[in-house]
C-alpha cells in the first residue's frame, strides 16, 4: 500500500505520515464491506453452542474424488476448549473450515447456538462469522501491506467499528506493543502469529479456531504462543477449537477429539489445566517444518 497510495500523497502535496497511510486503508477496507454487512446481528445472551451434524466433504482430484469428511459430527460446549488432533491429510483444516462457515459441506449442517450456519445466505455467514468467530489460519494471512495494528483492526472496520485502542491493547496482550508499527516481512514468525492471534480477537468473538497455531514455530516459541492463547481465551470464557497434530499440546483442552481418515475415530477427556503466560507446555515433539 506504501507504493500505492504514496504517488497520490506526493502528487496531491499530502504530507506522507502514518496517518495518511492509515486513513487510506481504511477508505480502502470500508469499500469492501458489504452493505449487508452493517446491519448487525444481536448477540446471544449467552456464548452460543457449536454443532455439526454428519458432515459430508470430497474433493475432486483429476478424474478421482477424495473423501475428506465422511459423517463427522461434534458438539462443543459453551467455554470448552477442544482440540482436533490427527495425521497430516486426517482432513483437520478441512472440519475447521466448514465448522467456521468457510467452507459448505456436501451434506450435514453447523449449528451456531442451535441456528444453522449454511442454511443462511453468504452475506448473512459472512456477518456471523465476523460478530461471533475469530479464526487463527495456519499460515496467519496477515496481509503483507498493513502493519501489525492495522491487520488487527480489520476485523473491526469490516463490523464498521474500527476501535484503534483495543487493537493496541490486544498487541499488547500478545507481547507486541512495541511492534504495532511494523509489516509482516518485519516480523518473526511467531510474531506474526501472535498478530494473527490478536486479530482473531478483535471482535471479542465467542468462539475462536485455531489451526496449527503452533505449527510453524520453534519449540520455545510454541510454548509461548499456545500458553497465551490458552490463557486470553480462559480468561474471557471464549469456546476455542485447535487443530493441532501435537498430541502433547492436545492435553492442554478439556477435550482432545482425534480424526482419522475423515472420520472422529475416538474422544477423550483431558486435564483443561489453566495455562498463565510463562508456564512451561510439556512438548517433546519435534517442530514440523511442512504444514500438515
Ligand atoms: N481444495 C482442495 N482440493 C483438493 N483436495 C483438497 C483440498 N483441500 C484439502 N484437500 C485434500 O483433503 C485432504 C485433507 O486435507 P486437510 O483438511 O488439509 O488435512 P489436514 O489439515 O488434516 O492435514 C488432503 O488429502 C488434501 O490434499
Ligand atoms: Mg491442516
Amino acid at each position: 500500500m506504501l507504493f500505492k497510495y504514496q504517488p497520490i500523497a506526493m502528487a496531491t502535496s499530502i504530507k506522507w505520515t502514518p496517518l495518511t497511510r492509515w486513513t487510506n486503508e481504511r477508505h480502502f477496507y470500508s469499500r469492501l464491506q458489504d452493505q449487508r454487512i452493517q446491519e448487525k446481528p444481536m448477540p446471544p445472551d449467552h456464548p452460543p453452542t457449536l454443532k455439526a451434524e454428519d458432515l459430508y466433504r470430497s474433493f475432486a482430484v483429476g478424474k478421482n474424488s477424495i473423501e475428506v469428511l465422511r459423517g463427522v459430527s461434534i458438539e462443543v460446549s459453551p467455554g470448552e476448549k477442544v482440540f482436533l488432533c490427527g495425521p497430516s491429510g486426517a482432513g483437520k483444516t478441512t472440519l475447521l473450515y466448514t465448522l467456521a462457515g468457510l467452507e459448505e459441506p456436501e451434506s450435514g449442517e453447523v449449528f451456531i447456538d442451535g441456528k444453522p450456519l449454511y442454511r443462511s445466505s453468504r452475506s448473512q455467514r459472512a456477518i456471523i462469522r465476523n460478530r461471533f468467530m475469530g479464526y487463527v489460519f495456519q499460515n496467519y494471512f496477515l496481509l503483507p501491506d498493513l502493519t501489525a495494528l492495522e491487520n488487527v483492526l480489520l476485523p473491526s472496520m469490516i463490523r464498521g467499528q474500527a476501535a484503534r485502542s483495543r487493537g493496541l491493547e490486544l498487541l499488547k496482550k500478545v507481547g507486541l506493543a512495541d511492534r504495532s508499527d511494523h509489516l509482516p516481512a518485519e516480523m518473526s514468525g511467531g510474531e506474526q502469529q501472535r498478530t494473527a492471534i490478536a486479530r482473531a480477537l478483535m471482535n471479542d468473538p465467542p468462539i475462536v479456531f485455531a489451526d496449527e497455531p503452533t505449527g510453524n514455530l520453534d519449540s520455545k516459541t510454541r510454548n509461548e504462543v499456545m500458553g497465551m492463547l490458552l490463557s486470553i481465551v480462559d480468561e474471557s470464557a471464549k469456546t476455542l477449537i485447535v487443530v493441532t497434530h501435537d498430541r502433547k499440546l492436545a492435553t492442554m483442552g478439556d477435550r482432545c477429539i482425534s480424526l482419522a481418515d475423515g472420520c472422529i475415530s475416538s474422544e477423550e477427556k483431558t486435564s483443561g489445566s489453566v495455562v498463565k503466560l510463562g508456564d512451561k507446555i510439556p512438548s517433546d515433539t519435534p517442530t514440523p517444518h511442512q504444514q500438515s
